[in-house]
């Protein structure tokens, strides 16, 4: 395979979109979106730009949930990543709704297929990567919807729709996991 050197600021080759729901510290729900994630067992990293106002109410409250939004929610995957909440409750402008969940104080979102409730045990931000703090947190629950289930209460992968971004800095887009619906 022949390949062209480049020289782009980013490289997104693909990660799930997923949405970061919260109380802050005055107990007002919100949520931003973040694609910057990976899992292994009980523990999950996120990346985060350092002046967002999700990643600093986290940094105080400990508990967030991470809500796998699938193509239905692209809309408000794009507004909660172009808004911020230092200006508003993001829930107040979206068909989203917060609901209380069992394992931690943070809201998780109805609309969102899968769920899993964290608490951060760990937030740094280091040289020479300054600007990125990287959450590191402990997952305390994992719910998925009915449909995305088969008969032995298994991952249904076929149902899965999620949002896949993907860019290179100046081109940047979603794509699905489904080819269509
Ligand atoms: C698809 C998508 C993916 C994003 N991924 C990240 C990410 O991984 N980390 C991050 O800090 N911001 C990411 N952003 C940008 C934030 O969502 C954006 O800066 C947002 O306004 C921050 O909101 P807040 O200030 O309420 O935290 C992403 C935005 C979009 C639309």
């Amino acid at each position: 395979m022949e390949k062209v050197a480049v020289d782009y600021e980013k490289m997104y080759y693909g990660f799930p979109a997923i949405l970061i729901s919260f109380y802050d510290v005055n107990g007002t729900p919100n949520v931003t979106t973040i694609s910057s994630s990976y899992t292994l067992r009980d523990m999950v990293a996120l990346g985060f730009n350092s002046k967002g106002y999700a990643v600093n109410q986290i940094k105080a409250v400990k508990d967030f949930v991470i809500n796998v939004p699938d193509r239905t929610l692209s809309t408000a995957v794009e507004f909660c990543g172009t808004h911020t909440g230092y200006e508003q409750s993001k829930f107040d402008s979206l068909e989203l709704t917060p609901v209380k969940s069992p394992n931690v104080n943070a809201p998780a979102i109805k609309e969102c297929p899968i769920t899993i409730e964290c608490t951060l045990t760990e937030a740094y931000e280091r040289e020479p990567f300054k600007g990125i703090i990287n959450v590191v947190a402990q997952i305390k629950g994992r719910y998925v919807a009915k449909h995305l289930l088969d008969e032995n209460g298994r991952l249904e992968l076929s149902g899965l729709d999620n949002i896949i971004y993907a860019g290179d800095g100046k081109v940047r887009g979603f794509r699905y996991l489904q080819a269509s619906v």
